[in-house]
């Protein structure tokens, strides 16, 4: 794989690789060589929590050299567009650039301008692969399996990156995906991204999985619901609302009381700290990928 862009450029058996050699890397505690020299190059444009965090212990558990730059702090604080900045952090060769930016493309145009392999972290509203990639790995590791799993994914499908990336990425590997939420929400023609839609909270029963999105109001710019009280009355994801056994995800940050009950997040089905964890793995793993993709993960693992 030469770059990591969104999750329509992978095939079954890419996300098959990539999920085998995060299990493989998953609970290895000590540094592995597979990265030695390279160089990885973060650069965070919109805020991050886990994204940046585990791209970057990611890169330094397979011994690559990191280097972050955050917009804020940044020449891009005096107007010096994502062109340039590009230009100028090529001009130290790095062999791969993370990017999270608020603008659509932003991944495809790093990799245009600089030679290095390009991993999207999040570009506006569009991709967000290795979010839904660290999902795939988190609900194979629940429930044993993917093919023939029901999804319910749940909340702001409009504003959400990940939910484009996850239903894409669960229709790849044969699980079903219905999308639930206000209408205001829901983007009229998603349906021909391979799932159902539906504007009933009880379209959630009968999945094996809850994948809660957060109300992501930094993108709305008018009222997309009357209030978030109203919101949480009508599709938080409370106690009642969950049977046992069903496992329920977030990508967070969870907004608690407004997308979901603290009860819920906290409870015995949660698979959120999971996904958390499944997120160094997966980043390892899509590192490993685009940088070293001549040496096999296990023997990786086995050279520690
Ligand atoms: C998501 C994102 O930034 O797209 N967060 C994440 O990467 N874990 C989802 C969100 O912000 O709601």
């Amino acid at each position: 794989m030469r770059h990591l862009l969104s999750i329509a450029d992978l095939t079954r058996a890419d996300v098959e690789r990539i999920l085998d050699t995060a299990a493989a890397l998953q609970g290895v505690e000590e540094k592995l060589p597979a990265l030695r020299g390279k160089l990885v190059l973060s650069l965070f444009f919109e805020s991050s929590t886990r994204t940046s965090s585990s791209f970057e212990l990611a890169a330094k558990r397979l011994s690559a050299d990191v280097m972050s730059l955050k917009a804020a702090g940044s020449s891009v604080d005096k107007g010096e567009s994502l062109k340039d900045t590009v230009l100028t952090l090529a001009q130290y060769q790095p062999h791969a650039i993370v990017v999270r930016h608020p603008q659509i493309g932003a991944p495809q145009l790093v990799a245009r301008h600089s030679g290095a392999a390009v991993v999207n972290a999040g570009d506006g509203k569009h991709q967000h692969p290795t979010q839904a990639l660290l999902d795939l790995f988190t609900i194979r590791d629940a429930l044993g399996r993917l093919d023939g799993l029901h999804v319910a994914i749940v909340g702001d499908v409009v504003h959400s990156r990940v939910a484009r990336s996850l239903v894409q990425a669960l229709a790849l590997v044969g699980a079903h995906t219905t999308l639930v939420g206000p209408p205001t929400l829901l983007p009229r023609g998603i349906e021909a991204m391979g799932c159902d839609t539906s504007t009933e909270i009880a379209a959630i029963d009968d999945a094996d999985v809850v994948y809660v999105l957060r109300m992501q109001r930094e993108r709305m710019e008018s009222a997309f619901v009357p209030s978030l009280r109203e919101y949480a009355a009508r599709w938080g994801i409370t106690i009642e609302r969950v049977r046992p056994g069903q496992k329920v995800m977030h990508p967070g940050p969870i907004n608690r009381g407004v997308e979901i009950d603290g009860r819920v997040a906290d409870g015995p089905d949660s698979l959120i700290l999971a996904q958390v964890r499944a997120g160094l793995a997966v980043r390892m793993a899509v590192l490993h990928d685009v940088l070293a993709s001549d040496v096999p993960a296990r023997e990786a693992a086995a050279v520690a």
